[in-house]
């Protein structure tokens, strides 16, 4: 034994075996971290599998208690509604009628699965014939101010058919601060806001746009999107919405993004949602049915990264499996 000689540190030791690694453990995924996307649709006895989207389903109103059933059986308490509309139109306005897929989802879930958590999407793209997240001028150029005033309509009749919460996904500037006094107007003030803040013009949104029949009938979403390129404004468009009222705020994507959302988890300091979307989960799949990864393995390690890079949340579509996988590892 060498006295004074400086103890080598050794990472190592806290690294052999489970119950060690453990101790130093700082991100533990849960069940309840997770967010599922469900797309709901019109019609009976539908559950349609999107074919870029393996193991996702476009499923009727009568076919979704049994969806939400197992999301509940897994552990999984949040849900985030997304409706493809029987009829389209030039502004959308399938999306604040009373009756409409959504509302109707949300008092069928209210009904009979009152322990499940509501949140509905709120963007004009699944409901306009043009695909565009709001309404268009002549130019065919999306008019920020006037769409302000479709999301809200469509906020509230969600909140008056039940849902716990929105999420305007659109980008339009300043429809966080209308859509609030609109739902504080309406007597929602208890409804909270989650804003998808810090949403990227995106190709990861590919397999989504096949999901909700939303891609743009012309040109793309770079107007109102942002540029992947940048990371500050990405936090600055968070602090706005905070500013406007929003209760938490997102980032979108999330594995290309995970800088951008750390940067937003610490600058904000405010609860922090990340998207985990289609394209995300439709790569991993592919190279999973090819059997070139360990799809569990993988999944679990990239909910993991985005958790530790700071996501309060995940919005996934791996959510069913990842919760079930944590249970067993639990066993
Ligand atoms: C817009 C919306 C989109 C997604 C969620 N809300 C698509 C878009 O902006 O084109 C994408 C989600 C995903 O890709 O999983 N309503």
């Amino acid at each position: 034994m060498e006295y004074g000689k400086f103890p080598q540190y050794r990472p190592r030791r806290m690294r052999d075996g489970e119950l060690a690694r453990q101790m130093i453990r700082e991100t533990e995924l849960s069940a309840k971290d997770f967010i599922y996307p469900l797309f709901v649709k019109p019609g009976t006895g539908r559950r349609d599998e999107i074919p870029s989207m393996p193991g996702v389903f476009q499923v009727s109103l009568d076919m979704l208690m049994p969806e939400i059933e197992e999301l509940l059986d897994c552990g999984v308490h949040y849900v985030l509604l997304f409706g493809i509309p029987a009829e389209k139109d030039e502004i959308g306005s399938s999306a604040w009628d009373e009756h409409g897929v959504v509302q109707e989802a949300c008092r069928i879930i209210r009904k009979n699965a009152p322990e499940m958590y509501i949140i509905c999407d709120v963007c004009m793209c699944e409901y306009t014939s043009h695909g565009h997240c709001g309404k268009l001028d002549e130019n065919g150029y999306v008019m920020n101010d006037e769409t302000l005033e479709l999301l809200a309509n469509e906020a509230v009749s969600f909140a008056q058919a039940g849902a716990h919460m929105v999420a305007p996904s659109d980008m339009m500037d300043g429809r966080i601060g209308y859509m609030r006094h609109a739902l504080d107007d309406a007597g929602f003030s208890n409804v909270p806001i989650m804003s998808y803040s810090t949403k990227y013009a995106s190709g990861f949104y590919g397999p989504f746009r096949d999901a909700a029949d939303s891609t743009p009938a012309f040109g793309d979403r770079r107007a109102y999107q942002m540029d992947p390129a940048n990371a500050l404004e990405g936090v600055r468009e968070a602090m706005y919405d905070i500013a406007e009222g929003a209760d938490l705020v997102m980032v979108k994507p999330a594995l290309p993004y995970l800088d951008v959302l750390s940067a937003v988890k610490r600058e904000t300091q405010f609860p922090t949602v990340a998207y985990n979307v289609s394209g995300e989960y439709s790569m991993v799949k592919a190279a999973a049915q090819n059997g070139w990864i360990d799809e569990k393995r993988v999944v679990l390690e990239l909910l993991t990264s985005i958790k530790r890079a700071g996501a309060d949340m995940i919005i996934t579509y791996h959510a069913k499996e990842a919760a079930r996988w944590l249970a067993q590892s639990r066993a």
